[in-house]
């Protein structure tokens, strides 16, 4: 198999665990017979930086004639003063739109060797095995207007959703279930938002071209709770994208650390971006240590759902699982007794696991 993937390092240790993700791809297209030719692209602050433009054009040109899109992650605290249209998460949300990369699945399993890394008890971790399916091109982040008024003493943010947006998104979900364990749990906030009630309806319209799939909703505060007091209930959670967003990184602790959870954002048909849920991690930039497991794991969602890969996508996750087996674990995941290795010794134990 011969493929085109578009690598956005982007800023912080998005740049360091890219590496780490086409190093494992190189091994799997070395033992798998395929080729994988790679173009590296700016977005995010390293794009405001070279070109004044934190989604340049032969970026979004790049990826849209690519198989595939990697990306590390944007921000920093460099432009973190930036006017909004100059912002590195300007660039990130703009190739999302630009993809049209509408459904954000954020598979949560912990290896059972991270247990422990949790600050979480063992006993309600054990056998969490949920998906988060994210709708990543509506709501609050794309709302119009979003100004300030009355000279910057007030402010607006529009939450806009059509039916047809909640609709894919919630058909994307059922499907998920359906390849799953077939529960399907909506989050919203229908006791006081106008847009929940209607993605609430919408849910209760799709039930009966589901049969087979148990639904149930839970309004979001409630669901922040559930997720950390009984995760083993869940099965596919499906939300809107800021409650996506916030329950997302909640849920990642279910894993040990946030450098764990990769994620895929799919369109209709095209494209699909992958990217770890985490940011830019300026607290650890530049010192080697970031865990790249999010990132790798988000080429092996490349694997499978971009190029039905599968039996190369699992080679990467038991290669993980059997490195994280024997002890080896990077500074975020806590352990007592464990051996600590930076990012590149991560990286290359998983490679030769690969070989
Ligand atoms: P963050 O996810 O970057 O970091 C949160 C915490 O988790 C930090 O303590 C960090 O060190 C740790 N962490 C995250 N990933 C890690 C990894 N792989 N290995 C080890 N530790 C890891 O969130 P933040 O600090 O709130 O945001 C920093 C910047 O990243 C901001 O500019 C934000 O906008 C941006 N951001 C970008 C993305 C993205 O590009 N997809 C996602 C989230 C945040
Ligand atoms: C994520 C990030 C982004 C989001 C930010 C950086 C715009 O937090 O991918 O989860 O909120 O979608
Ligand atoms: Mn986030």
């Amino acid at each position: 198999m011969n493929k085109k993937i578009v690598l956005l390092p982007g800023d912080g240790i998005g740049a360091e665990v890219i590496h780490a993700a086409k190093d494992v791809l190189t091994a799997i297209s070395k033992k798998f017979n395929h080729e994988f030719d790679f173009q590296y692209c700016d977005i995010g602050g390293i794009a405001i930086d070279n070109h004044q433009n934190p989604l340049p054009d032969e970026t979004i040109e790049a990826c849209k004639s690519s198989d595939a899109v990697l990306l590390g992650a944007v921000g920093g605290p460099k432009w973190d003063n930036n006017p909004s249209h100059l912002r590195p998460e300007r660039g990130l949300l703009g190739i999302r739109k630009a993809l049209d990369l509408y459904a954000n699945l954020r598979p949560v399993k912990g290896f059972e060797k991270l247990l422990h890394a949790s600050p979480l008890r063992q006993d309600i971790i054990q056998g969490s095995d949920l998906l988060i399916v994210r709708e990543l091109t509506g709501g609050l982040y794309f709302g119009q207007p979003s100004e300030r008024r009355d000279n910057g003493n007030s402010v607006v943010d529009t939450l806009t959703y059509s039916r047809k947006e909640i609709e894919r998104i919630v058909d994307k979900a059922f499907q998920s279930a359906r390849l799953r364990k077939k529960q399907l749990t909506s989050v919203d906030k229908a006791n006081v938002l106008e847009s929940s009630k209607l993605w609430r309806e919408i849910v209760e319209e799709k039930k009966s071209d589901y049969p087979d799939v148990t639904v149930n909703h839970v309004l979001v505060d409630a669901a922040a709770m559930k997720l950390i007091t009984e995760p083993t209930s869940f099965d596919v959670i499906v939300t809107e994208n800021m409650f996506g967003d916030i329950l997302s990184d909640e849920a990642s602790v279910l894993t040990g650390s946030l450098g764990m959870l990769p994620s895929a954002s799919l369109a209709e048909d095209g494209v699909g971006l992958y990217e770890p849920a985490h940011g830019s991690a300026p607290d650890i930039a530049g010192k080697g240590i970031a865990n790249p497991i999010a990132m790798i794991l988000s080429a092996a969602l490349m694997l499978r759902y971009s190029f039905q890969l599968e039996e190369e996508a699992v080679a990467i996750e038991a290669a993980v699982e059997r490195v994280l087996n024997q002890n080896y674990h990077t500074a975020d995941l806590k352990s007592e007794d464990g051996k600590l290795v930076n990012t590149n010794e991560m990286t290359e134990l998983i490679v030769n696991e690969l070989k």
